[in-house]
């Protein structure tokens, strides 16, 4: 691991205030980064624990690892305010560097914790199958225990959310899992054993829900749908996280924030090298929606899960705030959609106006001199293009940031989950673009 005075590696004479080295070297390498192939078409997306839980619009590895390794060093610190299933996270503490990451999702934090987490492959697999043995034996011989079970657990407005989308019998398979989990696997298996129950609820495929597309955010019923056995797929599941575990016998080290991306906690001038991406700007991939179907039986109440999700960035919901005036392109994106509908217009002007906080927190806690990469798919608003990534160049300019470039990258559409409506049929011009992501490039 080359130390902070090895000036042979790439980065070392990049980085202001630690090499004094000039910044335009910095920027070329950079601009060039940015220009390069950042497809990564038909490459591995789901090793080393990548691939444990679905995640609507998860980066491939292969992207934070491209930019990690070329912008920043071992030791240095990589920082995702917007974590999702931790993919920035993972790659920067795999690849040496001190991983930090916020998001307020409670089941982004769960996969992003489970993957950093201590799993020894052949211990996880001998608990995981007592848990699903003694959860059978639960259902054959105390069926009221977990009746009573369910009732303790979910309280009203829970518990006719339960009714509504799971059958009778995958709920008690459910709550007996739950029951065996908390008794028999041992405190740092334990998040792990959760993150392998939500993906068999949160899964491409159906799932054990009467959801359709729930992986899509897009959950329907579908009273018609035999549900898998929660148990079976447990099984399922468990086998092949651990295919794909590592060694796991270390921890990973990383700092994980539940914490909003406007306010990190930080200290100024603490950071090396930012990459992440926001949601969308019109809440196209309501992953709340979806995450609920598995938080729900992990503690969380249908009311907490709503309050989380209208905190979520650009909500449609009606922002307290007043915000101040945007940057020329986004206010005139936004005069543009006022004409055709005013309470979207309202929700874009709230999506600008908090990404303005993210982006100027993100220009507090970074170093001088230093690289973010931001990337973001545009949005289609009643036939308008957002064009967000150019509202949110514009806003990274007038928090202080240079921008750099905006790279593109063509999203593999067998891999990358968007919300179903783009995913099939005739695709307009601009869900064309939708298929495209961007790459916003910013130093300070
Ligand atoms: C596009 S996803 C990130 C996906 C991630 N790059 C990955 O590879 O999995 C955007 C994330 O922003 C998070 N988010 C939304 N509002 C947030 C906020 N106020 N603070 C922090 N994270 C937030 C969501 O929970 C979601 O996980």
């Amino acid at each position: 691991m080359p130390g902070h005075n090895d000036s042979t590696h790439p980065a070392d004479s990049m980085n202001v205030a630690n090499g004094g080295c000039p910044r335009s070297r910095r920027l070329g390498e950079f601009r060039e980064a940015l220009r390069a192939d950042l497809d990564f078409h038909g490459a591995n997306g789901k090793h080393s624990r990548h691939g444990w839980h679905p995640f609507p619009a998860k980066f491939p590895p292969q992207l934070p690892q491209f930019f990690i390794e070329r912008l920043s060093r071992p030791g240095d610190v990589v920082l995702d305010p917007m974590f999702g299933s931790g993919t920035t996270v993972l790659e920067a503490a795999r690849l040496g560097r001190r991983a930090v990451g916020c998001d307020i999702d409670p089941l982004a934090r769960l996969i992003t914790e489970a993957k950093l987490g201590r799993v020894a492959p052949s211990e996880a697999l001998r608990v995981g199958n007592t848990v699903v043995e003694q959860a059978r034996c639960r259902i054959h011989e105390r069926p009221a225990a977990l009746q009573a079970a369910l009732t303790q657990r979910l309280d009203g407005k829970t518990r006719a959310f339960v009714d509504y989308w799971f059958r009778p019998e995958q709920q008690l398979e459910l709550v007996a899992l739950l029951d065996a989990i908390e008794s028999c696997a041992p405190g740092r298996l334990r998040m792990f054993m959760e993150m392998v129950f939500s993906s068999t609820i949160i899964a491409k495929s159906g799932g054990v829900s009467l959801a359709r597309d729930l992986a899509h955010t897009r959950p329907h019923r579908v009273l018609g749908k035999e549900p898998k056995s929660a148990l079976e797929e447990f099984a399922k599941k468990l086998k092949s996280a651990l295919a794909n575990a590592g060694d796991g016998v270390a921890p990973i080290e990383a700092d994980i924030r539940a914490k909003s991306a406007e306010d990190t906690g930080l200290p100024c001038c603490s950071v090396d090298l930012i990459v992440t991406s926001p949601p969308y700007a019109n809440n196209a991939i309501d992953y709340m929606r979806a995450h609920k179907f598995s938080l729900v039986w992990l503690g969380w109440k249908i009311s907490d899960l709503t309050d989380i999700r209208a905190r979520y960035l650009g909500h449609e919901a009606a922002a307290t705030r007043v915000f101040n005036p945007l940057p020329t392109p986004c206010e005139n994106t936004i005069a543009r959609l006022r004409h055709v509908d005013r309470k979207k217009a309202a929700a874009l002007r709230r999506y600008f106006g908090e990404m303005t906080s993210v982006i100027g927190e993100m220009h507090r806690v970074m170093k001088r001199g230093c690289c973010a990469v931001i990337v973001v798919g545009t949005s289609n608003l009643r036939g308008i293009d957002v064009e967000t990534q150019r509202g949110l160049a514009a806003i990274g300019e007038s928090v202080g940031f240079e921008l750099v470039h905006i790279g593109s990258r063509r999203l593999d559409r067998d891999k990358r989950m968007l919300p179903a409506r783009w995913g099939g049929g005739r695709a307009t011009q601009i869900e064309k673009r939708m298929h495209e992501e961007h790459v916003i490039g910013l130093m300070k």
